[in-house]
């Protein structure tokens, strides 16, 4: 051992986490360069911060004071419809004059989806089988087309997902963007602590480190020279969505229109609740400030509470699409600003005192992770705009029943089944429908493609 690593290890003993060297004897010496550099990434000052925090909340959780935030509405009159006008010119703009990256998080585990490669490896293209990061791809290339400017692509992976990440980019010549405007950057990973505080080994020479949650994609992307490298460039705005939509209208003028005029710095789009039952993280202003409140955190009466006109007064649901300034990002990302962490207990895997791997049949462990929705409070000034669901939000989470591949295919197949049908094409009752966005980016574009004749009925016949 080094004398560097000698003061790691005392390091950790003073912090009473000296039992993560318990085999360190018995270990390989590759085994223990790897034991020995995953230590060197554990920050021990915000382990302590962390495990102070999560006893703080568990004996005193505190409930924000609630009350409804401001929504633009779908535009469904003639002011609304002139209000999303004006947008659009302006978001137009802004990607003709090139100042819009895309940021995708695909850092996650799909624990739920229960898939081997990363998320966005998933075969989802109702017709076509495309990936979502195929389908994510196009939709960046067909931005580019559509404005002549390149729009870079960012994407947040893991360590862990990092390589077949980018080797999947690399498989399929990065979906036609020009490799050079592709840019993976890794996430923090952070260690799950078991009831005493202390860091879990998942094997005798390797610690349980999971991703510090899409929170960590602030950090990570200025840390990784990302940021800098956009502001070189000249992009000053971000449009970040979630690997798992494939829905998602990448790029939304209209969005990034009412962004730049709100002068916001932390925009999102939400969706009607279904029903008061939904789970889903609702927009509201909590002690007076923009965040996001969690099912689990709207009492039962707050849930049903319903305006005059019959909507829910918590009905704003988040769908994780976002734009940001380059500035917020910098701000946070410096560490200027802190994100909260959120806990969860959890059944993590160990491996005991006696050296033997323990799958614990009752959650053994606390896992934190950040959330980027938290810089919402954190922004200067923010924005929220509906949009319909059906037109823009159909995550792949589960294996099955809601939010899976099932339900999302059916959410894509109808949807462009209507775009169809608005250009003036008929499909069977029981075709399943699929529009790329090479081909047509929304229904205007479809629209306009067809009464053009660029594509006509024959051509689309064998589409
Ligand atoms: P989810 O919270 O749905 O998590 O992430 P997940 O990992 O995809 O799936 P489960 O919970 O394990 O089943 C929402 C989005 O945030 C990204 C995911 O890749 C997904 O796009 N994410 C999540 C990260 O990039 N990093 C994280 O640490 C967590």
């Amino acid at each position: 051992m080094t004398a560097k690593d000698a003061a790691l290890r005392t390091r950790l003993c003073e912090a009473d986490q000296g039992h993560v060297f318990r085999f360190y004897d018995d270990l390989s010496a590759e085994q223990r360069t790897t034991l020995l550099a995953q230590l060197r990434s554990i920050d021990l000052a915000l382990v302590k911060k962390l495990i102070d925090r999560h006893l703080a909340v568990e004996t005193e959780p505190h409930t924000p004071k609630l009350a409804p935030a401001e929504v633009i509405p779908l535009a469904a009159d003639a002011a609304g419809r002139a209000e999303a006008a004006a947008s659009r010119k302006v978001g137009e703009e802004a990607l003709r004059a090139g100042r819009l990256a895309v940021l995708v998080v695909a850092g996650g585990q799909a624990t739920r989806l229960g898939y081997d490669a990363p998320k966005g490896c998933f075969p989802i293209g109702p017709v076509s089988g495309k990936s979502l990061f195929q389908v994510h791809a196009e939709k960046v290339l067909a931005l580019s087309r559509r404005y002549g400017r390149a729009v870079p692509l960012l994407l947040l992976v893991s360590p862990d997902n990092h390589g077949p990440t980018r080797r999947f980019f690399e498989q399929h010549s990065y979906f036609g963007l020009p490799a050079a405007d592709v840019t993976f950057f890794e996430q923090g990973m952070l260690p799950a602590l078991d009831r005493d505080g202390r860091l879990l080994l998942a094997e005798r020479g390797r610690i349980f480190l999971s991703p510090d949650g899409h929170g960590g994609v602030y950090r990570a992307a200025v840390r990784s020279g990302a940021v800098a490298a956009l502001r070189k460039r000249g992009v000053d705005t971000l449009f970040y969505f979630q690997v798992d939509n494939p829905l998602v209208s990448v790029g939304d003028p209209v969005f990034i229109g009412h962004h730049l005029r709100q002068e916001s710095e932390f925009s999102l789009k939400v969706v009607a609740k279904r029903d008061a039952a939904e789970k889903v993280g609702v927009f509201a202003q909590l002690d007076g400030r923009p965040g996001i409140v969690e099912y689990s955190d709207l009492s039962a009466e707050l849930r049903e509470a319903r305006s005059p006109e019959g909507r829910l007064v918590y009905g704003a649901g988040s769908i994780a699409i976002h734009a940001f300034s380059l500035a917020f990002f910098e701000r946070l990302g410096q560490g200027a600003l802190e994100l909260p962490y959120h806990f969860a207990r959890k059944k993590v895997p160990y491996i005991d005192e006696a050296g033997d791997l323990v799958n614990p049949a009752e959650p053994n462990g606390v896992k934190f992770e950040s959330f980027v929705f938290d810089g919402l409070a954190l922004a200067r000034r923010t924005m929220a705009m509906e949009v319909a669901r059906d037109e823009e939000f159909a995550p792949v989470k589960n294996r099955t029943g809601e939010d899976s591949p099932e339900s999302c295919r059916q959410a894509w197949s109808a949807l462009h089944r209507r775009w169809l049908a608005a250009a003036g094409l008929r499909l069977r009752a029981d075709a399943v429908a699929e529009v790329g966005p090479l081909l047509a980016l929304d229904a205007e574009e479809l629209a306009a493609k067809v009464a053009a004749g660029t594509i006509g009925r024959a051509w689309f016949d064998h589409a």
